[in-house]
């Protein structure tokens, strides 16, 4: 039987079926990344929030300087007086606060996410809302995020794999409790100083994005996810999306993480951009299949796969974070693995050198014999 060739989700045009092969049309791709500034990965236009306000709507904290800023809020360091701990203070921009139903859709996500519990994903301590501003009060992780990594160095693969390795056990728990991310991207990745991993925002995309309506891929607050990083399936259906649409936003962050190119249009195999093992390949490209059915359908199944790939347990470096906290500049060591076309060569530079060697043998021994007469 053969298959229907794969379609553009977004305007239907017929798409190449070759591994490697784009989610979207370019053009699709292009537009509802524009349509949708403040969920790309580059730095986001929101305006800073009121901090004035804030600060006075949150008389328990003493509020410090800002962490961050994304499509939905902004991120704040808050010192709590009495604990005497600091904590990472996500607050909701008004607008997005505003969007119906927004409130319930909070109070809702806000209990799932106090019932995760693992060393990989940032533990929320607290929710609600205080005066006007929603927020979040999370633990507060020294270190720096996935993208601040990326733009100051490239990284190792054995780092990649370390942190790819650690998210799937992350992932893997909350999907085994039932809850899906929607929002895998590098912003909500978070390495510490002792290498760890931990993932921000569990759910959150569906809290800030779902609207009351239909669902409409014209209108850009219901596509729950960051464009570039989102499973075609989360484009057609956003409401509808389960666990392996983490798997495939996993897989472009690791495709990110490898090669430091994002898997768009038809992409090269990691391994013709990086030096590494070409068994991973094969575990990346199926990370991004098309069609949910065809990819990995647990994260456990790709830990395992990447086990398999990698001969000796990988071991992350801890970012060499700068005493402020500031991005690493330093550039990593890249992992010293050979390409199998690199092995090739190899050999055949031995053989070329073997077979000089045994002709000026050859040579020799006939020289010999010619100077004794022997046998012609
Ligand atoms: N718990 C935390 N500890 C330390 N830094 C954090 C924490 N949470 C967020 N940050 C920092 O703040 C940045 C901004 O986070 P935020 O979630 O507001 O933005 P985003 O992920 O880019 O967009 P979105 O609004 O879609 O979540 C993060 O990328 C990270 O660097
Ligand atoms: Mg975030």
């Amino acid at each position: 039987m053969t298959q229907a060739p794969p379609t553009c989700p977004r305007c239907g045009s017929r798409l190449a079926s070759a591994p490697g092969s784009p989610a979207a049309c370019l053009r699709c791709a292009a537009q509802v990344a524009l349509d949708q500034e403040d969920t790309n990965p580059a730095p986001p236009p929101r305006p800073p929030l009121d901090v004035a306000s804030i600060a006075a709507a949150f008389p328990a904290y003493e509020l410090g300087a800002e962490l961050g800023r994304g499509a939905t809020g902004a991120v704040f360091r808050a010192k709590h007086r009495a604990l005497g701990r600091e904590f990472a203070l996500k607050i909701i921009a008004e607008d997005v606060a505003a969007r119906p139903g927004f409130a319930e859709r909070f109070e809702r996500e806000a209990r799932t996410l106090g019932g995760l519990a693992h060393p990989g994903i940032v533990a929320v301590h607290d929710a609600g809302r205080a005066g006007p501003w929603f927020f979040l009060a999370m633990e507060l992780v020294d270190g720096v995020d996935l993208r601040q990594m990326l733009v100051a160095k490239r990284v190792a693969p054995r780092e990649a794999l370390a942190i790819v390795a650690q998210m799937c056990d992350a992932l893997q728990y909350a999907h085994d409790q039932g809850v899906v991310h929607r929002d895998i991207k590098p912003e909500n990745v978070l390495v510490d100083r002792a290498g760890r991993v931990r993932i921000l925002d569990f759910g959150l995309a569906r809290v800030v994005r779902e609207s009351a309506s239909t669902p409409n891929l014209t209108r850009s607050d219901q596509v729950m996810g960051t464009p570039l990083y989102m499973a075609p399936e989360q484009w057609r259906t956003p409401l509808e999306v389960d666990h392996r649409a983490d798997i495939y936003s996993l897989g472009v962050v690791f495709y990110e993480l490898l090669t430091g190119e994002l898997p768009v249009g038809r992409f090269p195999p990691p391994s013709h951009r990086v030096e590494l093992d070409v068994r991973l390949d094969e575990v990346v490209f199926k990370t991004l299949e098309r069609e949910p059915e065809r990819r990995y359908q647990h994260i456990s199944e790709l830990k395992t796969d990447l086990g398999t790939a990698t001969r000796s347990a990988p071991a992350i470096a801890p970012p060499p974070l700068p005493a402020n906290g500031a991005a690493p500049t330093a550039p990593a060591p890249r992992a010293a693995t050979r390409t199998p076309r690199q092995a090739g060569s190899n050999r055949i530079l031995v053989l070329a050198v073997g077979l000089v060697i045994a002709l000026n043998i050859l040579l020799l021994v006939l020289y010999f014999l010619w100077t004794r007469g022997l046998p012609f």
